[in-house]
């Protein structure tokens, strides 16, 4: 199996964009810009999402450097004079090879039955000595760490276990971000690190709130009542409740 869950869902990709922007977009900024990101560098980004990546690397690689940006649903991508959007599905369609400096994906792979074949597509639309850079999720330390009542934190977690089923049952791999920096290695590339963050998340942060939207996306197929819905949405919006994030991974490797 394997469609993508969150795809579909129309406005409410607007604030899972927002929100993945505001939680993950420095982290990504900083590892990128450490290898050495400078005008002229070929980019690719896969499943670009809203851009946020995108148009930065675009910034940063011009005026020379180009940005090819991929997704199934290119509707929030914008075209600029150094960045091409490309309606591409990375299971299926194929990449140039030997063609990029950087290749970076996030939380792309994790939705993909096939992401180990999708990782040696990356590898080879690198060209050598060119990076390729993936940020994941390793979704299972997420637990709650504090909420005014017990009840309350017996419903996040119900929540986050029907979320994660569902992930599961269409293709996700829950703890991929905890096998990238192996995944890079097996995959034939060099100079490989990684790293890995747990942090706390209050509601009202960037992080309770992609996990609220993440429950609109799926609202229809959470055993759920609207009353129980609704007090998780409060609760992902309350200062009073903090949470033990998803792990935020990441890994890079040289072709
Ligand atoms: C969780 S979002 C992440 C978006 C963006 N990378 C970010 O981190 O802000 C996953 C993205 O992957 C895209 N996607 C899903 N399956 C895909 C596929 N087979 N090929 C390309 N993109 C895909 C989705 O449309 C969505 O934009």
């Amino acid at each position: 199996m394997g469609t993508y869950l969150f795809g579909n869902t129309g406005e409410l990709l607007d604030p899972q964009f927002d929100a993945l922007s505001s939680l993950l977009d420095a982290g990504t900024f900083a590892r990128v810009e450490q290898l050495g990101i400078a005008d002229g560098w070929r980019c690719l980004e896969v499943g670009g999402g809203g851009g946020s990546v995108a148009n930065w690397l675009a910034d940063v690689v011009a005026p020379s450097g180009h940005v090819t940006v991929t997704d199934i649903d290119v509707t929030r991508l914008e075209e600029r004079d150094n960045v091409t959007v490309l309606e591409h599905d990375v299971v299926s369609n194929i990449l140039p090879g030997n063609a990029f400096d950087l290749v970076h994906a996030r939380l792309v792979l994790f939705h993909l039955p096939a992401r180990d074949a999708v990782l040696r597509k990356l590898r080879d639309a690198l060209r050598p000595g060119g990076w390729l850079v993936l940020d994941e999720f390793d979704c299972l330390p997420l637990e709650v760490l504090k909420t005014g009542d017990p009840d309350d934190a017996k419903l996040i977690m119900r929540v986050k276990n029907a979320l994660l089923t569902l992930l599961e049952q269409a293709g996700a791999e829950l703890a991929w971000g905890a096998r990238i920096e192996k995944a890079l290695l097996d995959t034939g590339l060099h100079d490989v690190s990684g790293s890995r963050e747990v942090q706390e998340w209050e509601g009202g942060s960037p992080g309770c709130r992609l996990l609220a939207t993440s429950a609109r996306q799926v609202r229809a197929k959470l055993p759920l009542s609207d009353d129980e819905f609704d007090r998780y949405l409060e609760l992902m919006a309350s200062p009073d409740t903090v949470v033990s994030s998803y792990a935020m991974c990441s890994a890079q490797g040289r072709r």
